[in-house]
């Protein structure tokens, strides 16, 4: 397949385009930063600069490359912290969510290309009621907190046009195995607190494999949802000491509601203690596919285990 990458200089996308080339695909990779350029060459991609928010080149863009098949990774989150609101550190990417999608779509349209996979995000999404792990089928959470109704929507929109024309939305979890993955120094510093009990589930999924499901979903997929998550959605006070221990910090705080609400808002006081993870059965049933790291437990110690620091 000749396949167009927009975002294929990020942290997913190097490793995307990678994958597909070992597969024996064609690949265009988009890059905005004029310095990374030769980061998409390098890789043995074609490098083409495009800014996705601006329409008119991206069709221009697709329109001469005339691919098979176009995957969306592009995403403003690099380097974006977590802060009281989400909403203002991911305002870029939210609209790259919207806009960034709505160009390539029509894109696609009028170049005549069928395949389209899309990123978005499983974590902090399904509502927050009922079982722990939630499937595709599961309701979203129809009440975000405040500081993170924007992100929420523009995840939604993604989806639902995506799906709407025929392609497929890819809900990752919070990646892993970035050397500036943001989790990494505010759990070093313990910033990362156990908020309450610590309940909340989160899900992970190293690159590698969210890459690899991206390949599989583009060769196999059908139109729809996919969550691409690890088999071990796990509350926050089971994988927090687990990746300090990895790091090599001392052990998280812990803090009650109430402090972190203070500190650091609502959003933050729920991921701590009532989001919901993300099953991945339907993307290892249909796509064949089958993590590498199966668990954040031995995936952050591949990862990360030469970054501890000796204290
Ligand atoms: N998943 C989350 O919720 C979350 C939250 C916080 C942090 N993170 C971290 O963020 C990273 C996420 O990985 P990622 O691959 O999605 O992000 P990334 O590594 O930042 O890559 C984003 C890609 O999109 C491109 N891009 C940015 N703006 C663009 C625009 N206007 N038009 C076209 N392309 C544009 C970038 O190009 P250039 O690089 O050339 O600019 C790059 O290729 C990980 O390191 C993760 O740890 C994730």
């Amino acid at each position: 397949m000749h396949v167009f990458v927009a975002g294929a200089s990020g942290a997913i996308g190097i490793r995307l385009v990678r994958q597909l080339l070992d597969q024996g695909h064609e690949v265009v990779g988009t890059y905005r930063r004029p310095e990374h350029a030769g980061r998409v060459r390098a890789l043995g991609a074609q490098p083409l600069r495009l800014d996705l928010l601006d329409a008119a080149a991206v069709r221009k863009a697709v329109r001469d490359a005339h691919p098979d098949a176009i995957v969306h990774q592009a995403t403003a989150l690099d380097g974006a912290g977590f802060s009281r609101n989400l909403d203002r550190s991911f305002a870029p990417t939210n609209q790259l969510r919207r806009e960034g999608t709505d160009a390539l779509l029509a894109a696609a349209g009028e170049a005549g290309v069928t395949r389209f996979v899309a990123q978005s995000f499983a974590s902090f999404r399904y509502a927050r009621t009922g079982g722990w792990v939630k499937t595709e089928t599961d309701p979203l959470d129809a009440d975000p907190p405040a500081g993170a109704q924007e992100t929420n929507a523009a995840m939604r929109y993604l989806d639902e046009v995506v799906v709407k024309a025929g392609g497929i939305a890819l809900r990752y979890g919070g990646f892993y195995g970035a050397d500036n993955d943001g989790m990494i120094k505010p759990v070093r510093k313990r910033q990362f607190p156990i908020v309450g009990d610590g309940a909340g589930v989160s899900s992970f999924i190293h690159l590698d494999d969210a890459a690899a499901a991206t390949v599989l979903a583009l060769e196999h997929g059908t139109a729809g949802i996919y969550n691409i998550v690890d088999d071990d959605p796990a509350p926050v006070r089971d994988w927090l000491p687990v990746l300090a221990e990895v790091l090599g910090a001392k052990a998280p705080r812990h803090a009650p509601r109430w402090l972190a609400r203070l500190i650091a808002g609502e959003g933050a006081v729920i991921m701590g203690t009532e989001a919901r993870g993300a099953s991945n059965a339907k993307a290892k049933r249909e796509l064949g596919w089958t993590p590498r790291y199966p668990s954040w437990r031995q995936g952050f110690r591949a990862a990360y285990g030469n970054l501890a620091v000796v204290r």
